[in-house]
């Protein structure tokens, strides 16, 4: 039956309402339970999801694909690096767009241009979802972050969540900040001075009310906080390698980390990981980036079968 998201792109988080969220998320938490019994869906079959990556990926496209093909339905995909020349100020997405719009039902594109996702959908006829647009959005990554964040803590709302590390270029904790403002929660900012968090987000979640500090010293943040976000320096956004080098270490969560942290605390990393968190942090029972990779692909049935009116 048509819904709330039946037709529509998944742009910016900004798209979504607050409804339209729940209803993502009571839809995934479903198709998990259909999967954790062993259950199969056919929802999708016979249509077609095209992935077009034209930056690196994996967790992105492959749980993207996996989600259709648990629902019965097909995939093309594009994963050429190469065609990342792919001109987005000239006629070329948008084209794109036109043609994928004859055969596929939807598609997710991920490109390192900002507006990317937003160009192909304005030629395509079929939903569009932003699967990361440069140091951009990348919206299927907040939903799938928020939904391992109820999981874990059990709520949404009065929550302290710290964003660290590349505030500036990661494009997951831009997608988080603008979607985990809607429950209300108190936010610690922590990065190095030379990777804050765009000012346009900062302001925008003062302006509703939000709490917000900005910190490069991530201790007080981690006795505080319930959840820690942690994320990779964003190697190709930098023009200066030297200066990539420089700020890439300057957070790092191991062991003797997580026991001056606040008991309980849920640690988080959209992956992949590279320095910031030390692999003896996986056994710690609050390491959920794991379980969070995996929420991907209940999260992500769910997008693909609400847009296209086949939940
Ligand atoms: C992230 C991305 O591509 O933005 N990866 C992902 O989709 N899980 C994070 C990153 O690359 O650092």
């Amino acid at each position: 039956m048509p819904t709330a998201l039946y037709g529509k792109d998944i742009l910016h988080v900004k798209d979504l309402k607050l409804e339209q969220v729940s209803l993502i998320l009571e839809t995934a938490g479903r198709y998990e339970s259909v999967l954790a019994q062993g259950g199969s869906l056919t929802n999708m079959t016979g249509q077609v999801l095209a992935t077009l990556f034209f930056e690196p990926s994996t967790q992105t496209r492959l749980t993207f694909e996996t989600a259709m093909l648990k629902m019965g339905g097909h995939v093309v995909s594009v994963t050429d690096a190469k065609t990342s020349n792919l001109d987005v100020k000239g006629e070329k997405l948008y084209d794109t767009g036109r043609m994928i719009s004859a055969y596929a039902s939807l598609a997710v594109i991920r490109h390192r241009a900002e507006g990317s996702a937003q160009e192909l959908a304005e030629g395509a006829s079929v939903p569009v979802v932003n699967g990361g647009d440069g140091a951009g959005q990348h919206p299927t990554q907040a939903l799938m972050d928020v939904f391992t964040i109820k999981k874990e803590r059990g709520r949404l709302n009065n929550l302290t969540i710290t964003l660290v590390g590349d505030l500036k270029n990661g494009r997951t904790v831009h997608s988080l900040s603008w979607l985990l403002g809607k429950y209300g929660p108190r936010f610690y900012f922590v990065s190095p001075p030379e990777l804050k968090m765009p000012a346009e987000i900062t302001a925008s979640l003062l302006e509703d009310g939000i709490e917000v500090f900005e910190t490069a010293d991530i201790s007080e943040a981690a006795a505080k906080s319930d959840v820690l976000y942690m994320t990779r320096v964003q190697k190709e956004r930098f023009a200066d390698i030297e200066e990539y080098e420089r700020l890439k270490d300057a957070y790092v969560v191991n062991a003797g980390f997580i026991r001056k942290c606040k008991h309980g605390i849920t640690i988080m990393h959209p992956l992949p990981r590279l320095g910031e968190i030390a692999r003896e942090v996986d056994a710690y029972e609050g390491a959920a980036y794991f379980r969070q990779t995996a929420n991907g692909l209940p999260v992500r049935m769910a997008v693909i079968a609400l847009l296209t009116g086949r939940e």
